[in-house]
């Protein structure tokens, strides 16, 4: 008999368009845990892409989500649920005052915002945007336009005009970028698909300042590493400097579809009614998850967990890491975390999963931990014993092919 994992395979590559090429099947996930249809049991530091960032079916999001579905599921933006309006609040009163716009992933809620700046841009006949080389923003039009990646735009073309992009850490790219068309700058806090590249706190205060000098708009894409990834609510509050507007998804709702932009009370009436719309945006089933994820943010301690377990992982893994010549550094903010390699980060993730390790890539060369918010130590230790026998099966596999 053709076990679960063949029969999926088989459908998956029969009827799915070939975009990924995913090799493990879970079909159980609890907290940090997941396990695959043989029953095997993974340590997960990948959380779905810093999504289920409260973990696997956390007991919260669950029972909001089981409680919501059996009473109202959606009802489009026509009509109000009560839902919404509690998220938004929600949302707001932890950020600066403004107004939140629901989408259903982070590229939409990138587009939204980039309307969001060519709307106000436009007044005043400014509309280009400018954007960091090795950024990561979307896979829509122009959320690949403002990538600062050339490799995703290539064979789409003509890429939507109006994005240009500057070294990422160099204020003075940035002042001799902007023109009179200029209109917003757009960058990501901590860059995750590039490699776990912080903003250098200085430079965030310097593009803020120049930003309010040109009245340039500061936009953050926060998909990413918002929500609670690196250690406070929003990025943002780790580097004390306030966007205009900041997007949100991936995290949101924990593992539900949701992407949030949020601009300050003083934008508030830039998009008003027909202007930006989505069907699915704050839905009422996806909007109680997300309700539950900001509960459980404010009563289970998880800020001050992420910020405490990343900073022992990052310390241990720079010790565990520092007799492997191929590797160059650990880097990263709270449980957002790069081990940066000389080479190729990829054989490493498949060695770590060997060991029932989840793990991600990111860059070139980074091998990037996004481990759920709510890991303990002895979870922080478990994979750490891994990662140490992953580097030396891997070291001793290097040797012997001469690399
Ligand atoms: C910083 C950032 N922005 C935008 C996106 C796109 O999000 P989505 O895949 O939900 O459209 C991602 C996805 O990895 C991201 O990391």
């Amino acid at each position: 008999m053709e076990s679960l994992y063949d029969v999926t395979l088989e459908r998956y590559r029969k009827y799915v368009m070939p975009t990924y090429a995913p090799k493990i099947l879970f079909v159980r996930g609890q907290g940090c845990r997941l396990w695959d249809a043989d029953g095997l049991e993974y340590l997960d530091f990948a959380a779905g892409i810093s999504v289920c960032n409260l973990g696997h079916c956390h007991p919260g999001v669950t029972r909001a989500i089981q409680e919501q579905a059996a009473k109202l599921v959606h009802v489009s933006n026509l009509y109000m649920n009560e839902v919404m309006p509690r998220l938004a609040e929600k949302l707001i009163f932890n950020c600066f005052d403004g107004v939140v716009f629901f989408g259903n992933s982070g590229a939409e809620a990138n587009e939204g915002m980039i309307k969001f700046a060519r709307k106000i841009g436009n007044e005043t006949g400014r509309n280009e945007i400018i954007s960091m080389e090795n950024s990561f923003h979307g896979r829509t039009l122009a959320t690949l336009a403002a990538t600062g990646r050339a490799k995703y735009r290539k064979g789409f073309e003509p890429d939507v005009p109006g994005f240009k992009q500057v070294p990422f850490n160099d204020i003075e790219a940035l002042k001799g970028a902007i023109t009179d068309k200029t209109c917003a700058v757009l960058l990501e806090p901590v860059q995750g698909e590039g490699g776990i590249l912080p903003a250098d706190p200085e430079y965030l205060r310097a593009v803020r300042a120049l930003c309010d000098e040109k009245k340039l708009l500061l936009l953050f894409d926060e998909v990413q590493c918002g929500m609670g990834r690196i250690g406070t609510r929003y990025a943002w509050q780790s580097f004390g400097v306030e966007p205009d507007a900041f997007s949100l998804a991936k995290a949101i709702a924990n593992g539900l579809p949701m992407g949030a932009f949020i601009v300050k009370r003083k934008y508030a009436d830039t998009l008003t009614v027909g202007m930006h719309a989505s069907t699915f945006g704050g839905t009422a089933l996806v909007s109680a998850a997300a309700l539950a994820v900001q509960e459980a943010f404010d009563r289970e301690g998880v800020l001050q967990n992420c910020r405490t377990q990343g900073e022992y992982l990052r310390k241990r893994l720079a010790e565990i890491a520092a007799p492997y010549k191929f590797v160059r550094g650990v880097r990263g903010m709270g449980l957002m975390i790069g081990v940066v390699l000389d080479r190729s980060a990829a054989p490493l993730a498949g060695i770590l999963l060997k060991h029932q390790l989840v793990v991600l890539t990111a860059g070139e060369n980074v091998l990037r931990l996004l481990p759920p918010l709510t890991i303990t130590r002895k979870d922080a230790d478990e994979a750490l014993e891994k990662i140490a026998a992953g580097l030396a099966e891997w070291s001793v596999q290097l040797n012997e092919e001469g690399k």
